[in-house]
């Protein structure tokens, strides 16, 4: 479609797909991930899930992305669809929309406590709150799960939702290049300046604590990079380390698709999809591994970090470093600086989850960008509400659970079976060297033919026996907050039946390829 939106140039591409991948996951859930499954024993599965399951997953998810752009499609379901002729093709492709918007509704809100706190660092607001436990407080008033001192309402949080949701409005207004390609211009470089300042920060932290001389940041560094070969045969640690690959790099989302689908035919996807791989994974491993970590373990030892860490990602970020920050000088700033990291992260992988939904909306109906952004914004503001007013009874991590976890790998699974096995490896793999600016292993052939969907599948069967029927029957949940676990889950059902709803009513033009491009 010669109409079709354009990135205005390569490197705003790269950093628009950067932005997407950089985000909470890389900040947040790596360091926790980490800490949880062991620091040195989760590193070699991590970078095994990389190898087999990021890599491949971008540059399959590039190139049907750039496909489908050529045949006019923005979102994944019109280019599932494209590579398999069948009817539930659409359906499949469907969860590509379905997963991204369900995502944005906590993410931007979690997004928005960011810019918040960044807020509160500036002012003072939590000074003298320098134990877990009152900054626990602090979080949890903020966040309504209690009331306390700090805060009566969930007016402050309310705010911050309200002045996040209208800068995702703003940018998302502009377009693909007027406004996803400029803010990532801007955010991505200043979200690496930030975290440079943060890491030489850490790394000259020495031994803060003299009463504890094990405490420092050469043993915060040595948790994460010692490897530790005594957990590879425990399944939880692989599967821990998938999922972080799958939230990290944003594959298995649909986003991917729909970034890549504003390229010309014959621009270099391996390249562009490796440049993303590079670029997240410095943000992840180096800024994202030693900035809170290694932090961490200065201050509260081994031990104490991997308690943090089990108390999850919002304990480790929004009590663990505030603390810490108030402990050297110049707090306040650092602390202002953390949360603005966090914060750019958020913001530009919140806009690019509600991009393919947008591009849904402009391609079937013919809506104006204007129109699309409206409807969606207003969409996603009502469904927000529950997640903010239900948090204190696990909404916001129930739908975390089965769309941020389960859902992802059920998406990719089918489409690289799609990819590999339906429309061809050969087709495939040509689509991937088209344009290409560096040549690809061709090792990877057989990784996207038969080692990712066999790992994919491993994963999802591990977990249907392990996990499945204890997560079902709520095993665990407190009886007061089953019902909102039970409407969390409602809301799941319903949103994926509007999803397939709006996709079947927009899919009367599709076509496939069948096998038009085989040769
Ligand atoms: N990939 C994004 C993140 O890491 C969603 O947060």
């Amino acid at each position: 479609m010669s109409s079709r939106q354009r990135w205005a140039t390569k490197t705003g591409l790269i950093l628009a797909l950067a932005g997407n991948a950089i985000g909470l996951g890389n900040f947040l859930r790596f360091p926790v991930q980490a800490a949880q499954n062991g620091g040195g024993a989760f590193m070699i599965p991590y970078f095994f899930a990389l190898l087999v399951i990021g890599i491949p997953m971008m540059w399959v998810e590039c190139s049907i992305g750039r496909l489908g752009g050529k045949h006019g499609h923005g979102h994944a379901a019109g280019m599932i669809a494209l590579l398999w002729d069948h009817p539930a093709a659409k359906y499949v492709g469907a969860l590509g929309l379905f997963i991204p918007f369900t995502i944005v509704l906590y993410y931007s809100y979690i997004t928005s406590w960011c810019l918040a706190f960044s807020l509160f660092s500036i002012a003072g607001s939590y000074e003298g709150l320098i134990t877990r436990a009152e900054m626990g407080s602090f979080l949890k008033g903020f966040q309504g799960v209690s009331t306390n001192e700090h805060f009566a309402s969930l007016a402050t949080a309310y705010a911050a939702y309200l002045a996040t949701l209208g800068i995702t409005i703003a940018v998302l207004l502009g377009g693909v290049a007027k406004g996803i390609e400029r803010l990532a211009k801007t955010a991505i470089p200043l979200l690496f300046v930030i975290g440079a300042v943060l890491v030489v920060r850490v790394l000259t932290l020495g031994t803060p604590d003299a009463a504890f001389p094990e405490r420092t940041v050469s043993n915060g560094l040595g948790f994460v990079w010692n490897p530790d070969f005594s957990s590879l045969g425990d399944a939880s640690v692989w599967i821990a380390a998938a999922g972080q690959i799958f939230f990290t790099l944003s594959v298995g989302w649909g986003i991917i698709h729909t970034y890549v689908s504003y390229l010309h035919e014959n621009d270099d996807i391996a390249l562009t999809g490796m440049a993303t791989v590079g670029i997240n994974e410095l943000a992840e491993v180096v800024l994202g591994g030693t900035i809170a970590l290694t932090a961490a373990v200065a201050f509260f030892g081994i031990s104490g970090t991997e308690d943090i860490a089990r108390g999850g990602g919002f304990d480790l970020g929004f009590q663990a470093m505030p603390v810490i920050f108030q402990r050297v000088p110049a707090g306040n700033l650092l602390g202002a600086l953390w949360f603005a990291l966090l914060f750019f992260g958020g913001i530009t992988s919140a806009v690019a989850m509600a991009q393919p939904m947008i591009a849904l909306a402009q391609e079937s109906w013919g809506l104006s960008r204007r129109r699309a952004v409206a409807y969606l914004s207003v969409v996603m503001f009502v469904l927000t509400q529950p997640v903010i007013f239900c948090q204190r009874h696990g909404f916001l991590d129930e739908l975390d659970y089965w769309v941020g976890a389960v859902a992802l790998v059920v998406f990719a699974l089918a489409e690289i079976v799609i990819f590999g096995w339906v429309f061809g490896l050969d087709r495939g793999w040509r689509e991937i060297e088209r344009g290409a600016a560096i040549a690809p292993p061709r090792f990877f052939r057989v990784v996207i033919k038969f080692v990712t969907p066999t790992f994919l599948a491993a994963i999802l069967g591990w977990w249907a026996v392990t996990e499945f029927p204890a997560k079902l029957a709520m095993e665990g949940v407190a009886a007061e907050s089953r019902p909102y676990i039970i409407a969390a889950r409602v809301m799941i059902v319903a949103l994926l039946i509007g999803v397939f709803a709006l996709v079947r009513a927009a899919s009367s033009g599709w076509t496939s390829l069948g096998r038009e491009d085989a040769q």
